[in-house]
């Protein structure tokens, strides 16, 4: 597929995803929705890659939110497909990837684009940062899993302000709320998100996949997380990955996973 809305590179197992509409502040319009599902899935596909990094192009905005010259004419049983598709493609699909997913907050993440923060499995956000779901200033709530993910991440009570203000929350109240987990410079935003992505490509990509799946599980209604992790924890004594693992630590040498 020919990328017109964003950008990919790949180096040293981390193949990076840069939504690149700077001059809309990278707000997520279909194609750009359509364009990231396919990369991230090829990502995912592709054994070389172990960490994806995603992040927006330009100095002012990770992503300022759903584009809103998109839906702004559109009646409730266009919203409801359009949040549903959105949450399937995108959200969804990245949170339950097997593949570890940083998002690089650059700037402006906003409605969709703190979904899209929300839905990578974690968060570093430069000193810039301005994070907030302003969609009630709008006349909606958010709807590519924001009422979901942010409780989670900060506690029902920050959640229910930040919703029912539509305010923005710099970078620093944002690590002090969990939200991300590193605030450094913009210069330095993507060397910082390199560096954790490399002791990740250290360890098993099979396990890793097997640990997101089981964290994930805790957030899935009807579904016994400890139950998931016994088994996934008994599974992963199958893999190659695991041989290898244990012989190198036994043999006083650093690991080679096959990945397997
Ligand atoms: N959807 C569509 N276009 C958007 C957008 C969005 N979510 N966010 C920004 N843009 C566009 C603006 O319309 C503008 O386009 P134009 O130059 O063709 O007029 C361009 O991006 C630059 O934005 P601008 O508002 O001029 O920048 P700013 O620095 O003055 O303000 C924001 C930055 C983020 C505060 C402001 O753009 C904003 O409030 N955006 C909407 C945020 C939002 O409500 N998101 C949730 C959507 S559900």
């Amino acid at each position: 597929m020919n990328y017109e809305n964003i950008l990919t590179s790949f180096q040293n197992g981390i193949t990076t995803i840069t939504i690149n509409r700077p001059n809309k502040l990278n707000a997520l319009n279909k194609a750009t929705i359509n364009e990231l599902h396919d990369a991230f899935k090829s990502a995912d596909a592709d054994k070389n890659t172990k960490v994806i990094i995603v992040t927006g192009s330009g100095e002012k905005a990770f992503v300022a939110g759903a584009d809103i010259s998109e839906f702004a004419d559109f009646n409730e049983a266009e919203g409801e497909e359009l949040a549903r598709k959105g949450q399937a493609l995108l959200f969804d699909f990245v949170e339950n990837l097997s593949t570890p997913v940083i998002a690089a907050v650059n700037g402006f993440a906003l409605g969709g684009g703190l979904e899209l923060a929300m839905a990578c499995h974690f968060r570093v956000a430069s000193d810039n940062a301005k994070m907030g779901l302003p969609e009630t200033s709008l006349g909606l709530i958010p709807g590519y899993g924001g009422t979901q993910r942010l409780p989670q991440l900060v506690g029902k009570g920050r959640a229910m302000e930040i919703i029912m203000t539509a305010g923005m929350i710099d970078a620093n109240k944002a690590l002090s709320f969990g939200l991300v987990n590193h605030v450094t410079t913009r210069e330095d935003l993507l060397t910082l998100c390199e560096s954790i992505a490399g002791k990740i490509t250290r360890n098993s990509s099979v396990a890793i996949g097997t640990a997101i799946k089981a964290i994930n599980a805790h957030y899935k209604a009807g579904v016994n997380g400890f139950e998931v992790e016994i088994e996934a924890f008994g599974d992963s004594f199958g893999t190659e990955d695991f041989v290898e693992g244990t012989s190198a630590f036994l043999e006083k040498r650093r690991a080679e996973f096959p990945g397997e």
